[in-house]
């Protein structure tokens, strides 16, 4: 019998993750199926459990069920812990062990496909959401001198940084407070912002002159952030399709053991950001 795999979210019509990895599967030889499932919203665990008596090996979980996936899995990873959230699951028996990819995929393609190293720099991250939490702890892993959270409730800002303080030099503040203090080597909006078309409002001095602004949604184009960013002085311009891939690449080796090669999937689903 074929290995099933799926997405689960809600709604999912917009997901990409099925194009990514039947390309993974058919440039690697790898006999396998992946479909798209609309989950009820409210039904992760029932809609999970018919899927593994269906005979599926692992998921992809996106919005809204990430934290479900977290309080479904018996087996969680660190990552997926200190992050509260799940974004693919493999099933083996009795055990929904549980992982969280976001992360490890945006250092992934800043690092490597982007070429910017992160040890050293000064990192801004907008918002504190679940998108948020998903990325710090890889970023704090590579050494940044500093991480700062800025988000437009500071208290939550604050709440998570202090969650994290024990892995590096992370700090937590309102956007107001980033007036007072040097410009960011790296701008990650993190928001759900540019969902409504909407700005954080990031002051232009935070944006250092030739620094990467990395919007973390994407197929949007040029967003009010990205927009933003190259008028203060961004050097570069990148969106989330790269971190989408990488992520999914990840997701791809864990389940069957042979890392896809992402340049060639990236370049399909890249839209040109000017
Ligand atoms: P996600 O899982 O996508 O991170 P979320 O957990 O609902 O979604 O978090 C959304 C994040 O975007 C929050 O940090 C939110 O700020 P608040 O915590 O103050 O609500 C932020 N956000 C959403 N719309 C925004 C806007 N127009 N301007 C600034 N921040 C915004």
């Amino acid at each position: 019998m074929t290995d099933l795999y799926a997405v689960i979210g809600n709604p999912i019509g917009h997901t990409k993750s099925p194009l990514i990895h039947r390309m993974f599967a058919e440039a690697t030889g790898q006999n396998l199926g992946y479909v798209a499932i609309e989950g009820p919203i409210g039904g992760f665990a029932g809609r999970a459990d018919q899927f593994r008596r269906d005979g599926g090996r692992g998921l992809n979980v996106t919005a809204p069920f990430k934290l479900d996936a977290c309080a479904y899995a018996t087996d969680l990873s660190e990552r997926a812990r200190m992050a509260g959230a799940v974004n693919a699951m493999k099933f083996e028996g009795e055990r929904a062990h549980a992982e969280n990819f976001d992360g490890v995929g945006l250092t992934n393609d800043i690092e490597r496909n982007l070429f910017y190293p992160l040890a050293g720099r000064r990192i801004l991250i907008l918002g504190a959401g679940g998108a948020a939490r998903g990325v710090i702890l890889p970023f704090l892993s590579e050494k940044p001198a500093v991480l700062a959270i800025a988000n437009r409730t500071p208290d939550k800002a604050r709440t998570l940084a202090a969650k994290f303080s024990a892995y590096g030099d992370i700090v937590g503040m309102g956007y107001g407070e980033l007036a007072g203090l040097p410009p960011f080597d790296l701008v990650i909006n993190a928001t759900s912002a540019s969902i409504a078309d909407e700005l954080p409002p990031v002051p232009d001095a935070s944006f250092a002159r030739g620094c990467l602004g990395y919007e973390l949604a994407y197929g949007k184009g040029l967003t009010p952030f990205l927009k933003v960013a190259r008028s203060a002085g961004a050097g570069r311009l990148a969106d989330g399709v790269g971190m989408l891939v990488e992520q999914a690449a990840e997701a791809f080796q864990w389940w069957r053991g042979v890392r896809p090669d992402t340049a060639p999937v990236i370049e399909r689903l890249t839209i040109r950001l000017s």
